[in-house]
């Protein structure tokens, strides 16, 4: 595929709108996070969830390590935290608000919804690593998702019908 073909595929793949996670975890270095939105449930018996990192993410590592993750799914008012959590630093913890799982791992506070998961397989794939986590424990709340699309942050509005 050309640059241009890459380039264009981005924009069609970016057609699928998506909510907003922060996946956190434990690194041997401290707390990690990394904004992603290639979040999706698999399955419900065993309660299955999944993401994708790319493998020249510099956290991959913490990521391929981790017994647990959490994916935090974040409110409409989050979207510094999202932009926080895609820069390439993610030890910057300290103007972070979060609370820590009974395993160890970070939990942001005020999200839309939090799913505790423990590693459950790890598939090669591509230019990344699909992670399938077995959920936990979970919560949500009646907060509004912030909502990626198109390559920019989203609200979500009334269908109209
Ligand atoms: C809305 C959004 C969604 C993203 N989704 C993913 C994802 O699913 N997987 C991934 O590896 N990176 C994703 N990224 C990019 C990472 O957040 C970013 O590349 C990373 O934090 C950069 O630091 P690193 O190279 O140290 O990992 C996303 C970024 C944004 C802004």
């Amino acid at each position: 595929m050309s640059t241009e073909q890459r380039q264009e595929l981005r924009q069609c793949l970016g057609k699928f709108a998506t909510g907003v996670t922060v996946v956190t975890c434990d690194g041997s270095d401290g707390p990690c996070g990394i904004t992603a939105n290639s979040f999706s449930s698999v399955s419900l018996q065993p309660p299955l969830v999944l993401w994708n990192i790319a493998k020249v993410s510099n956290s991959l590592q913490a990521y391929l390590d981790a017994e647990y993750f959490a994916i935090n799914i974040l409110s409409a008012g989050q979207q510094k935290l999202s932009s926080h959590f895609a820069q390439s630093d993610h030890t910057l913890w300290d103007n972070v608000q979060y609370d820590t799982s009974a395993d160890n791992v970070p939990l942001l506070r005020d999200t839309v919804a939090c799913f505790e998961c423990r590693t459950h397989q790890i598939h090669d794939c591509g230019d990344h690593f699909i992670i399938v986590g077995e959920i936990e424990r979970f919560r949500s709340s009646n907060d509004e998702p912030l909502v990626f699309y198109g390559g920019q942050y989203a609200a979500l509005k009334p269908s109209g019908e």
